[in-house]
């Protein structure tokens, strides 16, 4: 615990969502204090920064720890994902608490709750999916705004199992405007991708690239812009989680110039891997099988042109692991593997060298997407900016220490490293997250139970793209 002990993370190049400029970090308990240029005060820990780059800890508003998903339980619980998310530079997630029970959603949120306390290394929040959006789920959306669960995520796709209907959706986004509340989805038409899983099954199309090719572009396209009709017709705000090309992003920036409260995220995977990796032989094309699908290369650079523009307003992870043994359900059927990416560890490193280094966005832009604007979307008023009054929340990275991608290095509870074999050009070097140093150079320095809940709050303002 940092008990009000004073810190100086000093001599480096702090960057914030608005700029970036050389200048000490005074760190006093939990709260940074100062900024700028200071003396430590006698007895003050000196964290030496020179050198590196100091950000505000990173957010990750779309994980899915311990996650029950097709008949199998993701494999990094509160205690693994944490550690990977702050060997990353992560200091604060939002996961996905999943409805249970047809009629509530308290018993999900104490069941998410159950698995998180006491196991955090960073700080947490939820979102709740409701799967079964009827009228006492609906009036039970109360009782998680007041609990500081400000958002709902609804499925239109995965038909059989998590899949909402319009209906329930429009239910959904009337509610949550009347509480101030976000409204989130996972936009994929569950009906058109159901009929072409089941006709390339009987063809025989069975293995990886067959995922891909049974969920179309135009299919996230068409469920993103109904969404957003939806959102139009309901005067709601409205969240499109992991947007994966170009079609789909026109679609939120076209609601966008109308008006409409539509914000929307891209995920890592989307801008650095592509279809073509779907293609590898065995079990090695099951690890790239996340829903909805990698794309095409040709939409990356228009997706970082979207990322640019705000219209995709933040960049997550939707952390997601499955071990080989459980993508290897799938070889035979493609529909049977466990959707979801291992991610959170590499998120930074990878912007930091496919966005900055490669000159596609600015330092200051990627602290926005993948903290700034993602702590004031999901109302983490506390987090999210290098400024006093905030929580000491902070990553030291060294943009000039390489450091090899793999299961070596890995925090991650899963056997495989999608990067593995390639190295990246800068590495975090300490991760704090309010005011305790958790990420130490290659050691996770807490014990589980570090990461505290955070109750977040549900005022929604639209923030328009430029
Ligand atoms: O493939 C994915 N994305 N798995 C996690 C569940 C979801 O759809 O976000
Ligand atoms: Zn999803
Ligand atoms: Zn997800």
């Amino acid at each position: 615990m940092s008990d009000g002990a004073v810190i100086v993370v000093q001599g480096g190049r702090v960057v914030t969502g608005d700029g970036e400029y050389d200048a000490d970090v005074v760190i006093a308990g939990e709260k940074i204090v100062s900024v700028g240029e200071v003396s430590a005060p006698d007895g003050a820990t000196i964290i030496d920064a020179t050198g590196c780059v100091v950000l505000p800890g990173l957010i990750d508003n779309h994980t899915h720890l311990s996650m029950p998903f097709m008949g199998m339980q993701s494999v990094d619980d509160y205690d693994t994902g944490t550690r990977a998310a702050a060997a990353g530079g992560v200091t604060c997630l939002v996961d996905f608490a999943i409805q249970n029970e047809p009629d509530q959603l308290r018993s999900a949120l104490a069941a998410w709750q159950g698995r998180a306390d006491g196991a955090a290394h960073v700080d947490y929040g939820f979102h709740m999916a409701i799967t079964n959006a009827n009228q006492p789920t609906l009036e039970d959306m109360q009782a998680m705004v007041d609990a500081g669960v400000s958002s709902f995520k609804l499925f239109m796709a995965y038909k059989g199992s998590l899949m909402t209907r319009d209906d329930a959706l429009t239910a959904t986004l009337e509610r949550a405007r009347e509480l101030g509340a976000l409204t989130m989805v996972h936009a994929e038409n569950g009906d058109v991708i159901d009929l072409l899983v089941t006709r390339a099954l009987a063809q025989g199309n069975t293995s990886s690239i067959h995922h891909a090719l049974t969920r179309p572009e135009l299919v996230e396209a068409e469920a993103t812009s109904r969404a957003a009709r939806l959102a139009e017709l309901t005067g709601a705000s409205l969240f499109v989680v992991h947007v994966t090309c170009a079609a789909a992003a026109a679609e939120i920036d076209a609601a966008q110039q109308r008006g409409v409260n539509v914000s929307a995220e891209t995920c890592t995977q989307y801008l650095v891997n592509s279809i073509d990796d779907l293609r590898r032989p065995g079990v090695e094309g099951c690890r790239y099988i996340c829903s909805p699908p990698l794309r095409d290369a040709s939409n990356q650079e228009p997706l970082w042109a979207f990322v640019r523009r705000g219209v995709l307003e933040s960049i997550s992870t939707d952390h997601c692991p499955f071990n080989d043994e459980q993508k290897a359900r799938g070889l035979d059927d493609f529909s049977l593997v466990p959707n979801g990416l291992p991610l959170i560890q590499h998120r930074l490193a990878k912007l930091w060298d496919e966005g900055v280094v490669a000159g596609r966005i600015t330092a200051s832009e990627l602290v926005d997407r993948t903290s700034t604007t993602i702590a004031r979307r999901f109302g983490l008023d506390a987090k999210g900016s290098i400024a006093p009054g905030k929580d000491a929340d902070i990553v030291v990275f060294d943009p000039n220490a390489p450091k090899p991608y793999g299961v070596a290095s890995s925090f991650m509870n899963v056997d495989y490293d999608l990067y593995e074999g390639e190295t990246a050009s800068g590495s975090v070097r300490h991760t704090l997250c309010r005011g305790t140093m958790v990420y130490d150079r290659g050691e996770i320095r807490t014990a589980p139970g570090h990461g505290r809940y955070v109750a977040r709050s549900a005022s929604q303002t639209p923030v328009f793209a430029t």
